[in-house]
């Protein structure tokens, strides 16, 4: 059944933080107007700095939706892999795979995998970001490689996780399609001049793309590494990128209180330092936002999860992203978010209108146990339900805020999604961080380039199994 109502045409995004402020939560939980107003000062010159810096081209994720030759390419590129394949197989972790995830998640129909290739314009989407061994293994075995596309995402070129995958579908391709047909199956999206991977590509003739300089992977969901697996899978990408540029204007705004971003970090930040609300729970209340929930959790804890400033100082910055998916976690965790520590905030999701909705039928008009949900959608029972979470919470004195898109559209993700990585920046520059580095998942690294005999890791094997010594002595 269509809702039938009428969509608003812009794909704002909607704040509503009435339910972090202490007047309404009735509790000192809550924050004041005049604590919001002591980060306005930071928060414009922060402000500035950005502005400047993105003038000099040092911040290149902003302009991200903007590079319309690009997206011509890009279209281009997918129309044609499109007509030669059945499966499109994303090969890439962390950055090259979230955003890519989250919005085919959130923008192709439901079960778009599952259908037949005759009630399904476009290819099958696989982002294998794991390299659990079952589930490449099992992917392989289902997929033919004729009729299979690879693209092995990676910015650097050098990540261990997809490096690997990469070697392996190389290594299937070539066995069964024969060496020259490898680079008919393959396109790698990486870095420009660095990385084993762009060695590969001029090695190798491989079809390549671009990730843009000086862009992250969790800044690159508006950049090649998502835009073409999307074009593939025959999602919007035009309209993705010009709810960005909408969401552009209003999050450039110098004034805090009028800029969706900035607020969202400003309240964040402060309810993290003043209100000890380390944890951030994202909730959803839309099965097709749950993957956008996880894209979320690693921008925020990439970013923000930092031990030292920008000068060296301890700041042991950050808030824990939790994902929850509303209604199903009402009925999992939503107690511990009304009784337990307090500790959290909790970010609902909404939208005002489902793309698509059922009406309960009147029914069982006898029984007053189940007929006063009769004459309902369930499109309203739902947003009921998210309305009713976040005045319970609120009565509790749990602080939470809602982001409300008018409904599911790429315009309205392009819009979200540029919305949340502004406020990550400007939530570095609150809490004196660097966003954009990622300092404390090098140990890790070292550690498995030593284990699996990489040259010059040496050291880190010893130190490892130096440190892993004595073995035994806390394991039962
Ligand atoms: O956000 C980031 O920078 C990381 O999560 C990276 O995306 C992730 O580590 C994968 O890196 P790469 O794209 O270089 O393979």
């Amino acid at each position: 059944m269509a809702n039938t109502k009428s969509v608003p045409k812009e794909p704002k995004v909607e704040l509503d933080f009435n339910n972090v402020m202490a007047d309404i939560l009735k509790s000192d939980q809550g924050l004041t107007i005049k604590e919001i107003n002591k980060l306005k000062p930071e928060m414009t010159e922060a402000h500035k700095d950005l502005m400047q810096r993105r003038k000099n081209e040092e911040l290149p994720f902003y302009d991200l939706p903007f590079q319309t030759q690009e997206l011509k390419s890009i279209r281009r590129l997918a129309d044609d892999i499109r007509k030669r394949t059945e499966n499109f197989v994303v090969l890439g972790i962390g950055g090259s795979a979230l955003g890519t995830r989250a919005l085919f998640k959130a923008l192709s129909p439901h079960n778009h995998n599952l259908l037949e290739s005759s009630k399904r314009r476009f290819p099958r989407l696989f982002v294998v970001d794991n390299i659990d061994p079952e589930t490449l293994t099992t992917l392989l075995n289902f997929v033919d490689p004729r009729h299979t596309f690879f693209n092995i995402v990676t910015k650097s070129g050098t990540t261990t996780e997809t490096i690997s995958q990469f070697m392996i579908v190389h290594d299937r391709l070539r066995r069964s399609l024969g060496r020259s047909s490898v680079r008919d199956h393959v396109i790698v999206t990486t870095d420009s001049k660095q990385g084993f991977m762009r060695e590969l590509v001029n090695q190798e003739d491989y079809h390549a793309l671009e990730v843009p300089e000086g862009v992250g992977g969790r800044f690159s969901v508006l950049s090649p590494v998502s835009l073409l697996p999307l074009a593939v899978t025959g999602i919007n990408v035009v309209e993705l990128l010009k709810g960005a540029v909408v969401a552009s204007k209003a999050c450039t705004h110098a004034n805090m209180m009028r800029n969706p971003a900035y607020l969202f970090a400003a309240l964040n930040f402060a309810l993290r330092q003043w209100r000890k609300r380390s944890i951030l729970v994202m909730m959803p209340y839309a099965d097709a936002l749950m993957d956008f929930a996880e894209w979320f959790n690693q921008l925020w804890a990439e970013s923000l999860g930092k031990q030292y400033g920008i000068d060296g100082k301890e700041v042991l910055a950050g808030q824990t992203p939790v994902k929850a998916l509303g209604a199903t976690d009402q009925h999992s965790q939503l107690q511990l978010y009304m009784e337990g520590p307090e500790d959290k905030v909790v970010v609902f999701v909404g939208q005002k209108f489902y793309r698509v909705d059922t009406r309960i039928p009147s029914i069982f008009k006898e029984n007053e146990g189940l007929a006063y949900l009769g004459g309902y959608t369930l499109g309203e029972l739902i947003q009921t339900e998210q309305a009713a979470t976040a005045r319970a919470l609120t009565m509790a004195g749990r602080p939470n805020m809602t982001l409300t898109i008018p409904r599911i559209t790429p315009a309205s993700m392009g819009y979200l999604m540029y919305l949340l990585e502004v406020a990550a920046v400007a939530s570095g520059y609150l809490y004196k961080i660097d966003p954009f580095d990622q300092p404390g998942v090098e140990l890790s690294k070292k550690f498995t380039y030593g284990l699996m005999g990489r040259p010059g890791f040496e050291s880190f094997k010893e130190q490892f199994n130096r440190g892993n010594r004595p073995k035994k002595k806390y394991i039962i």
